[in-house]
């Protein structure tokens, strides 16, 4: 089941053709199906029905995203001053939110505590004496879980495995236990869990196996040593199948699911009597969105074929940050007969969204959708080359209304002061 699918030649999203929603409003335009974030909340709902699922907000921190998954029930796992306001205004309780986060500035940090979060995670020893200091400063106790680099290597692109011994994130094991004793001495501070996250866009189980093993192990060791830990947070990194696409046959590898995740896990934390927390990102809203462009021109090359679109790293840097893929769907169907690199408008070599796809005939003013974008896309998107960041469209069955409108020409130059202005005062 998938919320884009043909119909009548046209490719929807959910009931609503996609053409319908460029025809209004113009391209780019980001997508999201509703329907799609339900049934992937709800398969993790499903699959861990005691744990608190914290949606990780940098995956899509558009409020209206976010407000659909505190409604079917989700938490936040938050890294910013930002995404936590962005999680208070989408109504979810600081009982329900983790604080991440490798660089905490000190506002940020009496705005988690303000906000009552279930736990802030520190990245690092260094950071527990500004913790300590702005709890005595607001006269609170401050909940802290350290995140913990388990030394596991998720087999993901280097720029998004985090729990390897080399990566710049989290405590490591070895130090593990020296840091929650450094930890237990601020008073001001409460230890209440032990958290990793590993990486993203993981595709096997046996990482996840190790890391949670390590923690559990550590939980234990700690709750011997007298430590009232409530808390297992896992984090997130389960992938998706960015290939699936392709209608290969056999087809390519099926993606983990939350059900094979908490089948392998469960029984491996089920003694601790600790919450387990999870926060997802891709796999909750990745496929749930598409990035709608138009066809300017094509160009034909000495020995390539490239298709311009008016759209690229500036709305979704994904392909040229991480060499990452992502199928491309003609908004009107047809038999493939041109292979292109499919290329975005900006002054960027690196600025390719696809490279030798087979796609059908196209002509200057078609619509392609680049799929799967709904995770690491809009948030991530820049004004680079001075362009305006595209609208924001949620569809709900037959029904579908912009959440965000595109930013204008004249919006860029808000709040700038050009700098003869400047002079003058
Ligand atoms: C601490 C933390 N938790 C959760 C996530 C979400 O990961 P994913 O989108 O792969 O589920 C990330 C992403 O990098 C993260 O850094």
């Amino acid at each position: 089941m998938t919320a884009f699918t043909y119909r009548q030649g046209d490719l929807a999203c959910e009931q609503v053709p996609l053409r319908e929603i460029v025809g209004q409003l113009g391209s780019p335009v980001y997508v999201y199906s509703l329907d799609e974030i339900e049934r992937r909340y709800g398969a993790y709902a499903a699959a861990f029905p005691d744990a608190l699922i914290c949606y990780a907000y940098k995956a899509n921190s558009s409020l209206a995203l976010c407000t659909w998954l505190r409604t079917l029930g989700a938490g936040a796992d938050v890294v910013s001053g930002g995404e936590l306001r962005v999680a208070q205004a989408a109504g979810v309780p600081g009982g329900l939110t983790v604080f991440n986060g490798n660089g905490k500035s000190d506002a940020e940090i009496a705005a988690a505590i303000e906000g009552g979060v279930l736990s802030i995670n520190a990245d690092a020893v260094e950071e527990l004496p500004r913790l300590a200091a702005v709890a005595e400063r607001l006269g609170r106790r401050a909940p802290v879980t350290i995140r913990i680099n388990p030394g596991v290597d998720p087999h993901t692109h280097r720029h998004i495995a985090t729990g390897v011994t080399s990566s710049q994130f989290g405590v490591a094991l070895a130090q593990a236990e020296a840091a929650y004793a450094h930890l237990a001495e601020f008073p001001g501070l409460d230890p209440v869990g032990v958290h990793s996250h590993i990486g993203s866009q993981i595709t096997e189980l046996g990482p996840f196996v190790e890391t949670v093993d390590r923690l559990a192990d550590l939980a234990r060791r700690l709750m011997r040593q007298g430590f009232p830990l409530r808390l297992l947070d896992i984090g997130g990194g389960l992938g998706i199948d960015y290939h699936r696409w392709e209608n290969t046959d056999p087809p390519t590898t099926q993606p983990l699911t939350p059900t094979d995740l908490a089948g392998a896990l469960l029984p491996r934390v089920a003694d601790l009597g600790l919450r387990l927390a999870l926060e997802p990102g891709r796999s909750l809203v990745a496929p749930a969105g598409v990035l709608v462009g138009q066809v300017l021109h094509l160009k034909h090359g000495a020995d390539t074929t490239r298709v311009v679109l008016d759209t690229g790293m500036n709305a979704l840097i994904r392909p040229s940050l991480y060499e990452a893929y992502h199928a491309v769907s003609p908004l009107k169907a047809g038999t493939p007969s041109l292979t292109a690199d499919v290329v975005g408008p900006n002054c960027e070599s690196s600025d390719v969204i696809g490279r030798g796809r087979r796609l059908p005939a196209l002509r200057s003013g078609d619509y392609l959708a680049v799929m799967d974008a709904g995770a690491y896309g809009y948030p991530l998107a820049s004004n680079y080359n001075s362009r305006p960041r595209p609208a924001e469209v949620v569809v709900r069955g037959d029904r579908w209304w912009t959440v965000r409108p595109a930013e204008t020409w004249e919006g860029l130059l808000q709040g700038q002061v050009g700098v003869m202005e400047g002079m003058g005062n």
